[in-house]
Formats: C-alpha cells, structure tokens, sequence
C-alpha cells in the first residue's frame, strides 16, 4: 500500500492520479480529508495523525511555506513515524541540488540528512523550480515584467512532470533505493525568453527595488526574504544547472516549461 501526503496540494494531488493504475491501493494523505473518500488524515504538525501502519511507500510531499524550525519539526515527526511502524521506503521531494542558497534549502537539507540516517530505505527527488512558479514570479504589469531574475537561466520543471517521477517511483522503489535524483530541467530559460513569448517587454528589476515591493504586500515576514533568494539565486546563475535525470525517470522526453511559464504569465494579465 502506498501513502501519498500533501494530498490537497497540487503536487501531491497529481501524484496521486498518476498512480491511478498502481499495482497496489494508494491512500491520498491530507490535512482535510473529504467525506466518503480514499482520504485519510495526515497532519505532519499532529504527530496523532500519523499512523503509518500497513503502507509499504510513504511518499512525503514537503510541507513548505513556513519558517525553518517549523517545517523541520514537522519533517521529523513524519521520519519518526515512518521508522515506527515499519515502512519500508520513504520517498522525499526536496529541493533541487543547485538550489542551496534559497531560502528553504536549508529544511530540505536538513530532512535528506535525517532520512538517510534513518533505518528506511529511501530516494531524494531533488525537485527543480516548478515553471508555473517562475512565471507566477514575472509579475507583468501595463506590458512589462518587472523581476530582479537578471538575464540568469533557471532549469525549471513542470510540476506535472516531477508528478509522473514521483509516481513512477513509487510504483517501483526497489530499483531507486537510496538513490538522490537532480529533477531539473534538460536547459535553462531567462526571465527575457519568458516576456518575448508572451509579448512583453523585461525590464530587469533590482533586488532592493522588488523587496521593497514585498515588504508592502502583505505576505508572512518569512516571505519576502524567501522568494528574494529565488530572484537572486536565479539572476546569478545558481538555478541554472541542467540534468537527464527527469528524462530517465519519465522515460521520455520533459515537458517543455517554456510554454508552461509563459501561459502563467498571461493568465496574470487576464485576472
Ligand atoms: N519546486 C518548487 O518550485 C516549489 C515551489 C513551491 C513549493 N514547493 C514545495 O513543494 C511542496 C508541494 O508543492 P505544491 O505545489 O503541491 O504546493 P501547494 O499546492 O501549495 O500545497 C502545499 C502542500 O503543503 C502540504 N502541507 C502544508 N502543511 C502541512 C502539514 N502540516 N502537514 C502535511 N502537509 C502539509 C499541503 O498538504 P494538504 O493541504 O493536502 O494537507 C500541500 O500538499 C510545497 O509544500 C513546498 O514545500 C516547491
């Protein structure tokens, strides 16, 4: 039996319909089941909520978004009950490897160490930036996008895609035991090829400018800081290493994410 968390959000909720024809029951995992459904309750803050018993593969959907000691005691709660009632492969979604200096590297760091100093076997899916997130990201505005992304190249991923990894994965862990796999994209594209295909211009912003911008729209204080080391990591060439690792765990080519970034920005001009 195989668990899949996060199962509301739409990483974990694409996974699970990627299982959809798995050889073996797959039980969606989220902090709000729905009534009548193959849901359970799965709350990593509930340390309660989590009874592992009976599930062979835990796919655990990090649970992000929040300040470092938060999500790595949730983290640590879910490892604790993995090894507790017996489960035999863990299958994370961290963060990609050139990813160590954004901002929540550090909690995905963190769990890998605790995962494979754990008594599970396991698999590292080092996921890249989705390109739904980097286009959501561009901020167009009166036919400009204004970002401090520079003219630095990010591999970026379709979340779709790392979906199906994660799927095909679970479906078999016994050929990924402890293996660490860099889900980035097959090339790197700019924040400039992003604006050109949607018609825009790009001026590139800079850091201050935009943190300024940030500090006064209302996000959680965390934020601001968290999505600069995007913009920043992404301006000077920290997110733009490539890998085949996505193509050999899809057994096919990736999905495109240009095209993918560039429908993200145009649905932000039309809301
Ligand atoms: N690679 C990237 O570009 C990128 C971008 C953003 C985030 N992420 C990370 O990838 C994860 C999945 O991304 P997504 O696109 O699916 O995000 P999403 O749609 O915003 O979903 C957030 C996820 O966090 C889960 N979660 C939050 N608090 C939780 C808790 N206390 N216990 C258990 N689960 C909890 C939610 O689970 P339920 O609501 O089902 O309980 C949901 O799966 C995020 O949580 C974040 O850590 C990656």
């Amino acid at each position: 039996m195989i668990l899949v968390t996060g199962a509301s959000g739409q990483l974990g909720r694409a996974i699970v319909e990627r299982l959809a024809g798995a050889s073996q029951p797959v039980i969606a995992g989220t902090r709000r089941p729905a009534d009548g459904s193959e849901q359970r309750h799965v709350d990593f803050d509930e340390p309660g909520s989590l009874d592992f018993t009976g599930f062979a593969t835990v796919v655990m959907v990090s649970a992000g978004y929040e300040e470092d000691d938060v999500v790595i005691a949730r983290h640590e709660n879910v490892v604790a009950a993995a090894e507790r009632d017996g489960v035999q492969h863990l299958i994370y979604t961290s963060v990609a490897t050139d990813g160590d200096h954004l901002g929540f590297a550090l909690a995905h760091r963190w769990t890998e160490r605790r995962i494979q100093g754990s008594t599970l076997r396991w698999t590292i899916l080092r996921n890249g930036l989705y390109a739904e997130l980097f286009g959501s990201l561009l901020a167009p505005s009166a036919g400009v996008i204004t970002a401090p992304f520079g003219s630095g190249g990010v591999a970026v991923v379709t979340r779709a895609d790392l979906a199906e990894a994660a799927a095909n994965v679970a479906a078999a862990p016994d050929r990924h035991i402890n293996r660490v796999y860099d889900l980035v994209g097959s090339h790197a594209i700019t924040a400039g090829q992003v604006a050109e295909g949607a018609g825009l211009l790009y001026r590139p912003a800079s850091l201050g400018g935009h943190r300024a911008a940030l500090e006064q729209s209302g996000l959680l204080p965390f934020q601001p800081a968290m999505l600069l080391s995007a913009y920043s990591s992404g301006a000077h060439g920290f997110l733009s290493r490539t890998s085949s690792d996505l193509g050999d765990l899809l057994g096919r080519t990736p999905t495109d994410p240009e095209p993918v970034a560039v429908r993200i920005v145009e649905q932000l001009i039309a809301a």
